[in-house]
């Protein structure tokens, strides 16, 4: 496969709306895989900061927020002009996925997110308690979406990175060990094979397990926010309820944790906020870290997905995943000077562009654990400088979203009528065979770390010692 390779075609218009770090990233890889009509390319954004991209290449802009009001009569005309099938690719905060996903269904445009995003509001409504503002009740608003229309024009929900490339890696990584414990058996085809053969492997949890060690030339000044990607979105969810897909095998849940009366009965969220909840975890960088975490997605996805329920609907099985981030140091700064102000947010805040970054890797994979071979770290190792050899315009953190992006969009051009599906859902080989090159090294790593390494030390400690692999043993207290 070559840098330029076209891997498929937008036979109507292309409207990507947000045009912040993901959005940028994004206009490089449509330009180079997706074959389109460039008159027909618009981007929206209430922030014309990047406009000069966009002016360089005579590509449409409308500097405008799409809002609750306006949503239907912005996007109608864009998304159907000059006939063919529109694609609508959302990158950008405060609109409603939801609401998005379902118009253009209804007017036959394929549609694409990286996360369940609302309009704007809901992270910090004080009248909604934690478990109305849980990602589990995001995206238990699409799954009933999906229930009450189901089939038709392929939307992909939560399509970046983690939520996204992630599901990817978890198939990959359970075929891996599938092969090294010498598992027989044929490759898993359903969603039952797939949880069968993690039940098989006795893999008990998942960490979507990162460290990101990029630097900024420049030391974070006190009383700004910095990351390596949207700090509007990183906020939002760090004050959303720390969440995680619950697993079968746990045996004690934290005081402040909470279940959930309906949908997929998937995970529980505990009364604090994500970005201030840490959890012991492992990536080959770090070999033992501090990450939060924060809710995601995929924790509740790939949980659900790889569930073993028998006739009545039990679950017999499920792995507990969660979000295990390491964010950049000086983000790690940021949340540590914004909590110890009750989580109020820096009157400013900076996300590092590649120019701004001195040196560093974006570590992001998923960590397999509780099996014979104790845990599987298998994931992406993309450094700056790989990234700015690959694609301008974004850095590691968002080079490893913008390629799962494409991916998705590819996958939804091969299978315009799938109806609503999630990143778990795709063909993962194909997607990753379209994001690979741009995710650097991809490996597998085996490790005989456990969140009980190393303790009780100095002093004694609430641990659960008959099994290393208890969320008891990963949360800090
Ligand atoms: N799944 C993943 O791996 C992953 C990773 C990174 C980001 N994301 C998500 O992708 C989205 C974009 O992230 P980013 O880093 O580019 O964020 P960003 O903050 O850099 O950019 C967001 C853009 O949205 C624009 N925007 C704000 N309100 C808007 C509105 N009403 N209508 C249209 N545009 C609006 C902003 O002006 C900004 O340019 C966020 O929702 C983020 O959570 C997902």
């Amino acid at each position: 496969m070559t840098s330029s390779t076209i891997h498929a075609r937008v036979d109507g218009p292309i409207v990507i709306i947000g045009f912040g770090s993901i959005g940028r990233g994004v206009l490089p890889l449509i330009e180079r895989h997706i074959g389109h009509d460039k008159s027909r390319l618009v981007v929206i954004d209430p922030s014309d900061a990047d406009r000069k991209l966009l002016d360089e290449r005579g590509i449409k802009f409308i500097q405008q927020a799409v809002t609750r009001e306006n949503y239907k009569t912005v996007l109608h005309p864009l998304l159907t002009a000059g006939g063919g099938q529109g694609f609508c690719v959302n990158l950008s905060v405060d609109t409603s996925s939801h609401d998005i996903m379902d118009f253009c269904r209804s007017i036959n445009a394929l549609y694409i997110d990286t996360v369940v995003e609302p309009w704007i509001g809901f992270y910090f409504d004080q009248s909604k308690g934690p478990a109305a503002r849980s990602n589990y009740a995001l995206r238990e608003s699409i799954l009933d979406l999906r229930r009450r229309s189901p089939g038709g024009t392929t939307a992909i929900s939560c399509c970046g990175a983690n939520p996204g490339m992630v599901s990817w890696f978890v198939k990959q990584a359970l075929l891996n060990l599938k092969s090294d414990l010498g598992l027989d058996g044929r490759e898993p085809k359903t969603r039952e094979d797939w949880a069968s053969l993690a039940h098989r492997l006795g893999v008990k949890g998942i960490h979507i397990a990162e460290r990101d060690t990029q630097r900024s030339k420049n030391p974070k000044p006190r009383g700004m926010f910095v990351n390596t990607w949207s700090v509007e979105g990183f906020v939002s969810e760090g004050l959303q309820p720390a969440e995680l897909g619950w697993g079968t095998h746990e045996a004690w849940m934290p005081e402040n944790g909470r279940t959930h009366e309906s949908g997929c009965g998937a995970a529980i969220y505990l009364l604090q906020p994500g970005a201030n909840t840490r959890v012991r975890s492992w990536t080959p960088t770090a070999q033992g870290q501090f990450g939060f975490l924060v809710t995601h997605n995929e924790a509740i996805s790939i949980a659900d997905y790889l569930t073993v329920r028998d006739a009545g609907g039990k679950a017999l099985y499920r792995p507990t995943c969660h979000y295990a981030y390491h964010p950049a140091d000086d983000a790690v700064l940021s949340l540590h000077e914004m909590f110890g102000r009750a989580g109020e947010r820096q009157p400013e805040w900076k996300i590092l562009d590649e120019n701004e970054i001195v040196d560093g890797v974006d570590e992001l994979g998923v960590l397999l654990y509780g099996h014979k071979k104790n845990a599987y770290w298998y994931g992406s190792r993309l450094s700056i400088e790989e990234t700015r050899k690959l694609a301008p315009y974004q850095n590691a953190t968002g080079m490893q979203v913008t390629s799962a992006v494409l991916a998705g969009m590819v996958w939804a051009i091969e299978n315009p009528n799938a109806g609503i599906v999630e990143a778990d859902d795709l063909d993962f080989r194909r997607c990753l065979e379209v994001q690979r090159p741009y995710l650097g090294p991809v490996e597998g790593h085996y490790t005989d770390w456990t969140p009980l390494t190393g303790r009780p030390g100095l002093f004694p400690e609430d641990i659960d010692t008959s099994d290393p692999w208890q969320f008891r043993n990963v949360l800090v207290r």
